[in-house]
């Protein structure tokens, strides 16, 4: 099995498709990119995951896919994984799974995983809801969402990744004190958040200068891309009630 997620998903239930927006595939992978996806992925997916595997939705055994690990955090839409990457090294005691259907990034994260040989890390490289799907409730201490696509026209604001179904579904995996981290530069996707957080009812907003990146940021490519075009970054944190 290649383990890149890039298949229709199926729903075993009959409930509609879910739709993707973003993009799949960017350039031509070189052979050593497409080797490493080949070779590297399947190791790093967390089974389950998968429909074919997984049709019930099985809850995946987080411990068993984290042996002593003290927590274990989700990073959605890690791109290049620059900050995945980052925070797995700082954290070892930790296990993190990042997802991310954008099959060339995974590519650049699989590349930059074997310089940092990080052992704490599993991708699911792949749409990050049909990883909640599989997630049981309150397991996780902390997710990232770091420049979310910030879909800025009035009419795609159905797309963005914050909404009150995604919410909901980070407010039952988190558990409670667990914290949600969002990072975007677009002041309209930070306004459109904080709306559907306060209505989410879930989360407290923690009260910092939101032009200060958290402790031990790494930074990533968007946001250096971001910086680079004059765009302030916002960072917010809330904390699951
Ligand atoms: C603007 S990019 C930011 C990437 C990275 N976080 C960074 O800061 O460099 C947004 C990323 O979110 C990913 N994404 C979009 N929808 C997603 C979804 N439903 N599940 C997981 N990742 C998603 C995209 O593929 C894209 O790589």
């Amino acid at each position: 099995m290649n383990a890149v997620d890039d298949e229709k998903p199926r729903r075993a239930d009959g409930a509609p498709w879910r739709n993707f927006y973003g993009r799949r595939h960017g350039k031509a992978l070189r052979p050593r990119q497409r080797s490493l996806l080949e070779t590297r992925l399947d190791a790093l997916a967390p089974p389950g995951v998968d429909w074919a595997e997984n049709p019930e939705r099985a809850p995946i055994d987080l411990a068993a896919l984290f042996p002593g690990a003290r927590d274990v955090w989700l990073e959605i839409g890690f791109g290049g994984g620059e900050h995945l990457i980052a925070t797995a090294v700082a954290h070892p005691d930790v296990g993190i799974i990042g997802c991310e259907p954008f099959v060339n990034g995974v590519a650049m994260f699989l590349a930059a995983l074997e310089t940092a040989g990080a052992g704490n890390v599993r991708v699911h490289a792949g749409d990050a809801r049909f990883l909640f799907d599989v997630l049981p409730d309150a397991c996780l201490g902390r997710v990232y969402l770091l420049y979310p696509d910030p879909w800025p026209k009035n009419r795609h604001v159905d797309r963005r990744f914050v909404n009150a179904q995604n919410l909901a579904e980070i407010a039952r995996l988190l558990r409670p004190g667990g914290e949600f981290r969002l990072a975007t530069d677009i002041p309209a996707y930070v306004a459109h958040s904080l709306k559907r957080v306060t209505e989410s009812g879930a989360f407290e907003r923690v009260d910092v200068d939101p032009a200060t990146p958290w402790e031990g940021w790494p930074g990533t490519r968007y946001e250096a891309k971001a910086l680079r075009e004059g765009r302030r970054p916002a960072y917010r944190r809330f904390i699951r009630r």
